[in-house]
């Protein structure tokens, strides 16, 4: 069963000559960290990767240093704990998939790393999933465990209400409304799921202009050529 359709949301990061908004990138990894990262993995994304793009490269070796890493062996063959490094991925909430779907009532949270891009409609379906939650309809119970949502497929999820109002206090002094954290976790998936989309599409501005000067001159070309016919 399909979920209800969700809208087209005017991301500003949408256009073909439009790069993705840092400040919110920002502010969304700031959500990702305090909200998401309790129960999804993000597997494919290294603290580095966010240097430039959210943070300075001070401020990256300041958020890796937060965690703890198993390492190891050393040269006396020993395991041991270290703080995070630039070059460490970001850690996962459960040691494995049973251990997941044990803490979340049989349901297993998705590693977020790619969402924005594994879903139908990606970043328009999870904001809309993120703020769709409701009172069910008159008639329509929900499972103990689940929660009524019309954009999950079947309007029953298993993972609460996150993103709620004042749920937690940006460093940037921005209000942090329901549909602003929303966004912003969006914007920090969306880059994640496709780093690239800002180079690529600088290299495409470039293509199109040099398009248009070999358009410009071989137009100049054609007409010099046939001058003397016409
Ligand atoms: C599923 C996003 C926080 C538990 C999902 C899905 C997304 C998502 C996109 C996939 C839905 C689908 O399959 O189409 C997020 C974001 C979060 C967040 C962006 C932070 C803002 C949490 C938290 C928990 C949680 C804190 C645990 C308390 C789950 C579970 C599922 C899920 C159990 C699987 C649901 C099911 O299959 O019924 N989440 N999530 N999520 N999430 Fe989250």
């Amino acid at each position: 069963e399909h979920g209800l359709q969700s809208p087209s949301y005017p991301w500003t990061h949408n256009g073909i000559f439009s790069s993705y908004d840092h400040t919110s990138i920002r502010r969304g990894h700031q959500v990702f960290k305090q909200v998401c990262a309790a129960c999804h993995s993000m597997n494919l994304i290294a603290y580095r990767d966010l240097i430039g793009v959210a943070y300075t490269e001070d401020e990256v070796k300041e958020i890796a240093a937060e965690i703890e890493v198993q390492d190891g062996p050393n040269d006396e063959g020993e395991m041991f704990s270290r703080p995070g490094k630039p070059s460490d991925y970001f850690p996962a909430p459960y040691a494995n998939e049973q251990a997941a779907r044990f803490s979340n009532g049989g349901a297993y949270p998705p590693d977020l790393s790619l969402i924005c891009k594994a879903r139908h409609n990606g970043q328009n379906y999870v904001f809309a999933l993120l703020t769709g939650y409701r009172e069910p309809p008159a008639g329509v119970s929900v499972r103990e465990g689940l929660y009524y949502n019309p954009y999950f497929p079947g309007g029953a999820i298993a993972m609460p209400k996150v993103i709620n109002d004042g749920g937690i206090e940006f460093e940037d002094g921005t209000p942090a409304s329901a549909s602003q954290m929303a966004k912003d976790v969006v914007s920090f998936l969306t880059w994640a799921a496709e780093p690239e989309a800002d180079e690529r599409k600088l290299i495409g501005a470039k293509w199109i202009f040099v398009g248009c000067l070999l358009l410009f001159q071989v137009g100049h070309y054609k007409r010099w050529k046939w001058a003397p016919i016409k």
